[in-house]
C-alpha cells in the first residue's frame, strides 16, 4: 500500500488551472523526484500535500486514510513535513534547542519545571549520529552552521520525531557541490529508514542520483511516471519540454485518468 496517494488533484487560481487532475503515489522508503519546467505546478502540488493550500478537487490518501489537512500543523502532526533550506530552524538558538523545539524535556523540582539540558543534548547527539551527521559542538547557535548542516539537522529531527513523508522543494539551490553531495547522502539515509521522500529539483543529475522514480509535471498534468532505472535524462528532458507527449501509466487506480 502506498504511503501517499494523490488522485485527480486539481487547483485553480482564478482563471489559471495550476493542476489539472494529478495522480501519483509515493511508497514508504521511496524517493520520488518531481520534475517540471517553471510554472508546471510542482510547488502548488507540494503545498497541497503539506496542508499549506487546499485542492479545488481530488483526493489525498495518507497512511491508508483519506486526509484533508486544514493547515500545515495538521499535516505535520500526521507526519508530513516540508524542508526548505534555512526556513524552519531558529538561527539564534543552538542545535539542541532546535532539535527539541516544542518538545523540551523537563523535570519538576518543588513543582517548578526545569529543562533537562544534558538529557536533551545526549538524545540530540544520538539522533544525529544515527543519521550519520556529526556536528562537533551542539551548543553552537544554528546561524554559525552551514546550509548543509542545517538541512541535516532538519532531516534528522524529522526522522527522530516520527515523520513519514518529507518534501524537499529545491533543497540544494543554494548549496555547493560538496554540501549537495552530502545532502543527497542524507536523503539516502532517510529513505533507508522507511520514510517517503518527494524531491523537487531542476538538476537532472540530482534526480538520477537519488530518486527511485521520476514524476514529470507539464502544465499541471502528469506526463511521465517512470522508474529512474528505466529512463534516461534525455527522455525526461523531452517530457519536461513537451518533445515527448507522455509516457507511463498513473500509479493510482482511484483517480480520474491523468
Ligand atoms: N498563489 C497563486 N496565485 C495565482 N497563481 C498562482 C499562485 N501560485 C501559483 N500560481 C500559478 O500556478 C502555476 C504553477 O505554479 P507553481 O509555483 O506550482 O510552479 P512550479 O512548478 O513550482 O514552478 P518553479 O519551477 O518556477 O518553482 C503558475 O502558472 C503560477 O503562476
Ligand atoms: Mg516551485
Amino acid at each position: 500500500m502506498a504511503l501517499l496517494e494523490l488522485a485527480g488533484i486539481r487547483k485553480s487560481f482564478g482563471a489559471i488551472e495550476a493542476l489539472r487532475g494529478v495522480s501519483f503515489a509515493v511508497s514508504a522508503g521511496e524517493v520520488v523526484a518531481l520534475l517540471g519546467d517553471n510554472g508546471a505546478g510542482k510547488s502548488t502540488l507540494v503545498k497541497i500535500i503539506a496542508g499549506e493550500e487546499r485542492a479545488s478537487a481530488g483526493r489525498i490518501l495518507f497512511d491508508g486514510a483519506e486526509v484533508a489537512f486544514a493547515d500545515q500543523g495538521e499535516a505535520k502532526a500526521a507526519g508530513i513535513e516540508t524542508v526548505y533550506q534555512d526556513l524552519s530552524l531558529c538561527t539564534n538558538l543552538d542545535v539542541v534547542a532546535n532539535f527539541f523545539m516544542g518538545r523540551e524535556l523537563t523535570r519538576r523540582v518543588l513543582g517548578i519545571p526545569f529543562l533537562r539540558d544534558r538529557a536533551m543534548e545526549a538524545e540530540t547527539r544520538r539522533a544525529l549520529e544515527a543519521g550519520g551527521t556529526r556536528i562537533p559542538r551542539l551548543g553552537t547557535s544554528v546561524e554559525h552552521l552551514s546550509g548543509g548542516q542545517r538541512q541535516a539537522i532538519e532531516l534528522n529531527r524529522f526522522v527522530h520525531w516520527g515523520g513519514k513523508l518529507v518534501i524537499l522543494d529545491e533543497p540544494f539551490a543554494a548549496l555547493g557541490v560538496e554540501q549537495t553531495r552530502r545532502g543527497l547522502e542524507t536523503i539516502d539515509r532517510v529513505r533507508a529508514r522507511g520514510i517517503g521522500v518527494i524531491l523537487i529539483t531542476h538538476v537532472m543529475a540530482q534526480a538520477f542520483a537519488v530518486a527511485d522514480r521520476i514524476v514529470v509535471l507539464r502544465h499541471g498534468s502528469v506526463v511521465g511516471d517512470l522508474r529512474t532505472d528505466a529512463t534516461t535524462p534525455d527522455e525526461v528532458v523531452h517530457l519536461i519540454t513537451g518533445g515527448i507527449e507522455r509516457i507511463g501509466q498513473p500509479t493510482t487506480t482511484q483517480g480520474e485518468p491523468a
